[in-house]
């Protein structure tokens, strides 16, 4: 029945593509941005609600949530059985209150318009956990660094709303590094007394209020991320939380931040109680020191957030040490990088994918594993904390980088320049099925299969009963890549959806092949035909 729809948008798309190709060709490696390289069709006007299945919040505090719907606007939304202490803006689609009692509660949202209606179930799991769903959102690091200042934060809360991107559920606005003051900077409005004379943090001038920040980003309906380090020094050489890690959290909690990046950094030199004598001199490029050391900041922050009267998500960065995906989710983390800085290792792109899939089995509801930010669009240079640039991926390995973080269950973090976001950027951000990939209910994240030297696929197994994979071509000629059913838990006969061009593609049975282009990626969505 759909089939008609579909190959008109694709021969439409296509004799676009070829319209567009033309002027650029001559030689010139098409840029990463070109609009012809838009595989998704665009979202059409009737309202489409997307986001999370299941959502986790801590009873009794407060509560707050963007419901993610494209869409023209205006676009009236509705709920059913929204729990009492919670209520809902029709117009703006944004749920808050107060988070009820312990408790599971299905409520159905809808959201209708002139254009059309659409309606879905949402699971609200009032308890002890939160990011039931990887995190998605935005972090200025790679675009901004130490020239973060409070209107670009607003700026980038304001563009996640008028992109579309938090239509499709990007929702945290993380500032990074560099917010407070510093012994020394070349810009002198980031340098003062590190806190007051109470003890308290003193942001730099670049961040005159920070409470009237989350103000901003939580009337837009979206949360606010902030960023320290267990150490005296931020990694960038800023004021750090050590010896004021609880009045630090508090102070967070007041501002009203409902995500706190814990980046290692200084903590080095630190001696925690316990360990005096011990090898004092951990550094996560040696990897030496106690577990018990590495492990220390992590829990005493994940317990003194626990007793904030705030969903506060924690982000651990300490780049792997101590293998944090095995005890970061004891240790009161949602998530965990599990490598090194990304910025610089853009260029090993599946490398860094494939190891993070080593850790695999630790990922589940409320504990991610993190390879880092999503790097795309205009990105400054991680080394020299450059200002930001056309990223030269080619746009084939910018949809395996994507297909790679969806299927791996990670964090969607977006870290580029908010304000040069083109087509295709979006394109490769925005993609509701992509994604849902990644926000699905189970939490597991891919097991890779090998297909010969430079040609992998990830498997990811789904609450409905289907399954996603990527079929990841890692030479740089177009390949063939087949893929055996019986790998996905499929015996009988299947239908495949492309998740990228929105297609599907057929029936198949025992084995499915695709041609890939060089650095690029398949990705598909498996489902028994009686589905
Ligand atoms: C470390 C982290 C990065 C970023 C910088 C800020 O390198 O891994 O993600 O937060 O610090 O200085």
């Amino acid at each position: 029945m759909k089939a008609k729809p579909f190959l008109f948008t694709s021969m439409l798309a296509a004799m676009v593509a070829i319209a567009l190709v033309l002027p650029s060709c001559g030689g010139r490696q098409q840029t990463a941005s070109a609009d012809n390289l838009i595989l998704t069709p665009e979202p059409g006007p009737a309202p489409k609600i997307n986001g999370p299945l299941v959502y986790g919040c801590r009873p009794g505090n407060p509560f707050l949530y963007r419901i993610p719907c494209q869409g023209t606007r205006p676009v009236e939304f509705s709920t059913e059985n929204l729990p009492a202490s919670l209520s809902l803006n029709p117009a703006s689609g944004i749920i808050s209150g107060t988070a009820p009692g312990k408790g599971e509660y299905e409520i159905v949202i809808h959201a209708s318009s002139r254009e059309g209606a659409d309606s879905r179930p949402m699971k609200i799991v009032s308890g002890d956990m939160l990011a039931l769903t990887p995190p998605m959102g935005y972090n200025h690091w790679y675009a901004h660094y130490d020239r973060i200042t409070d209107a670009m934060m607003r700026q980038a809360a304001d563009i996640l709303i008028s992109s579309g991107m938090a239509d499709v559920g990007y929702q945290y606005v993380n500032i990074d590094d560099c917010w407070m003051n510093a012994p020394n900077n070349n810009d002198s409005l980031r340098v003062g007394p590190l806190r007051d004379e109470k003890g308290n943090i003193i942001p730099n001038r670049h961040f005159p209020d920070m409470k009237a920040l989350t103000d901003y980003i939580h009337s837009l309906g979206l949360k606010a991320g902030i960023y320290t380090s267990p150490g005296p020094l931020t990694c960038g050489g800023f004021a750090g939380a050590y010896n004021h890690e609880e009045q630090d959290a508090r102070l967070f909690a007041d501002w009203g931040f409902d995500f706190l990046k814990y980046d290692w950094c200084s903590y080095s030199n630190v001696t925690v109680p316990g360990s005096a004598g011990e090898d004092n001199t951990i550094t996560w490029e040696k990897g030496r020191g106690s577990l018990e050391k590495i492990k220390y900041p992590y829990i005493q922050m994940g317990e003194i957030l626990k007793r904030q009267n705030r969903d506060i998500v924690l982000n651990l960065c300490q780049y792997g040490m101590g293998e944090v995906w095995k005890w970061g989710a004891e240790a009161g983390g949602h998530c965990w990088r599990t490598a090194g800085d990304l910025g610089f290792e853009l260029d090993r792109i599946f490398d860094v994918a494939l190891k993070n899939c080593e850790h695999s089995e630790y990922s589940k509801p409320g504990a991610w594993n993190d390879p880092d930010y999503l790097q795309i669009g205009y990105i400054g240079t991680a080394s020299e904390m450059g200002v930001p640039e056309m990223t030269q991926m080619p746009a084939p390995m910018q949809y395996a980088y994507m297909s790679m973080w969806c299927l791996m269950a990670a964090p969607l973090v977006y870290s580029g320049d908010m304000t040069r976001l083109d087509k295709f950027t979006l394109n490769v951000l925005c993609n509701p099925e992509v994604i849902a990939v990644d926000q699905d209910p189970l939490g597991i994240s891919a097991e890779v299969k090998m297909a010969g030297d430079s040609a992998f696929i990830m498997v990811k197994p789904l609450a409905d009963g289907s399954v996603a994979a990527g079929l990841f071509n890692r030479s740089s000629r177009p390949a063939v890549i087949s893929m055996k059913l019986k790998d996905a838990g499929f015996q009988a006969r299947v239908k495949i959806r492309d998740l990228w061009r929105h297609r599907n593609i057929g029936s198949f049975r025992n084995e499915f092949k695709a041609e890939v282009p060089p650095g690029g990626v398949e990705m598909i969505k498996i489902s028994s035909t009686k589905q």
